[in-house]
């Protein structure tokens, strides 16, 4: 096995020659600003409309990723993504020692709405797991990340990764994903739960200095774009997602699940998902989140448009993605890519091909012939309230102008006369 051989030499002294593979062209840091061209480049389109994205200098077919989860979680699944179309996957979280990693079992548990049009059961809504992340060996997976790129080598693999508070630990981890040709990282600073109790995933994306000091860890070691996973249990995700780009990373993705308690069960009066009786809170993910996933994320694209301006981070928007038109409001507040967990888990890999159909459709109504024509269009619209508030008394007044007509012939002007006379026309 090949692949087996060149894992083993990973401690070798020249280990990036012998790992030396074919990746889709990438410079460090290669960057994607916020261009919104949107109505100014309107024109009848012909063809059909461009989904591809370049992110940090990674091309992709399509900007919709697989979110680490359980649908990256091994190589037949992410085999299966690829072979369906995914424009990227994001393979499940790893970290050094997967013998301290043990999950329970249930360890989901789901939200339904009330059932309706004569179905026993309602449309599932929210999900929440309380999974950790990978538990299959650190060398099982570096064995499969090297055997995905030698058969798809122009498609773009990205390495989840997450360790404890400690330097030389993390510069190991990144060393050894990088040696498999995997063409990006993320980096869990989100996992809200058992992690944490390790110091880990949201305990770090929670605490701004700790932030700044792994992120220049990761940074100085890693040559790939790195993107930062961002948690949205914390009052500004803007503010630890600025000390993640100003501390080096290449981009954003947001968001990791919110920190729940799915329900009580009321016959046994057991919390869910029960564990030999007991529960502990959770991730909550899936369609009810959307609002919140959407919330965030244009928080951090505000951020980082007027803290970066033209600087071309990327950002990849998370959270509820069952549609082509949930990922056009991702692009629409400035999202380059949109990750899907939750909608894989339910609807399967197929999904892809819905969401690939349903953007294309959202692009043709508007006649945008690629993802940029429209990405971030939509962010000049949130304002704060005090703003609305202004807009509206205006508008008001210009309204109530308009209707009552003018008092005296003295009020007429040159320069609103043609409204002037509309004015008291009744017809
Ligand atoms: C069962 C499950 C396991 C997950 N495991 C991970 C993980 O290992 N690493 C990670 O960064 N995010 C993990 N996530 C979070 C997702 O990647 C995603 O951020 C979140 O679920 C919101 O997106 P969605 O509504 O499309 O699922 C997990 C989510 C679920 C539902």
């Amino acid at each position: 096995m090949a692949s087996l051989n060149l894992i083993s030499q990973i401690k070798g002294k020249n280990r990036v020659a012998e790992f030396a593979l074919p990746r889709p062209s990438r410079t460090r840091p290669s960057r994607v600003g916020f261009k919104v061209f949107g109505s100014q480049s309107k024109k009848s389109i012909e063809t059909e409309p461009d989904l591809s994205v370049t992110v940090n200098g990674l091309h992709m077919p399509n900007p919709f990723v697989i979110g680490s989860g359980p649908p990256g979680t091994n190589y037949t699944v992410m085999k299966r993504a690829f072979d369906e179309g995914w424009g990227a996957v994001i393979a499940k979280t790893i970290s050094l020692d997967a013998s301290k990693v043990i999950n329970v079992t249930p360890r989901y548990a789901r939200l339904r709405a009330a059932a309706s049009n004569g179905s026993a059961k309602g449309q599932i809504i929210g999900w929440e797991n309380i999974e950790l992340i990978s538990d299959r060996p650190l060398e099982t997976m570096l064995k499969e990340f090297h055997q995905l790129k030698e058969e798809y080598p122009d498609r773009v693999l990205i390495a989840s990764i997450m360790e404890e508070y400690d330097k030389a630990a993390w510069e190991e981890l990144i060393d050894r994903v990088e040696q498999t040709g995997i063409d990006a990282i993320e980096i869990n600073f989100s996992c809200p739960h058992g992690m944490p109790e390790r110091k880990m995933g949201a305990a770090v994306g929670q605490d701004c200095a700790l932030l700044e000091e792994v992120c220049g860890w990761i940074n100085a070691k890693a040559t790939v774009p790195v993107w930062a996973k961002m948690t949205p249990n914390i009052t500004d995700i803007s503010q630890p997602a600025r000390v993640a780009l100003e501390s080096g990373c290449e981009g954003i993705a947001a968001i990791n699940t919110i920190m729940s308690v799915m329900g009580i069960n009321l016959n046994t009066l057991r919390p869910e998902p029960s564990v030999e009786g007991y529960s502990t809170p959770g991730g909550y993910s899936s369609k009810a989140v959307h609002p919140i996933a959407l919330g965030k994320v244009m928080s951090i694209a505000k951020m980082m448009k007027s803290t970066f301006g033209d600087k071309d981070y990327s950002l990849s928007g998370i959270g509820g993605v069952e549609t082509g038109g949930d990922a056009a409001e991702f692009i629409l507040i400035g999202a380059n890519t949109v990750q899907v967990c939750t909608g894989v888990m339910m609807h399967g890999y197929g999904l892809v091909k819905k969401l690939c159909a349903e953007l294309k459709d959202f692009m043709k109504m508007h006649n945008f012939s690629s993802i940029e024509d429209f990405r971030g269009a939509s962010l000049p619209y949130f304002t704060t309230h005090m703003d609305l508030v202004r807009r509206q008394q205006e508008a008001i007044q210009q309204r109530k102008a308009v209707r009552k007509g003018l008092l005296s012939d003295k009020d007429w002007t040159g320069d609103g006369f043609v409204k002037e006379s509309e004015s008291m026309v009744s017809n």
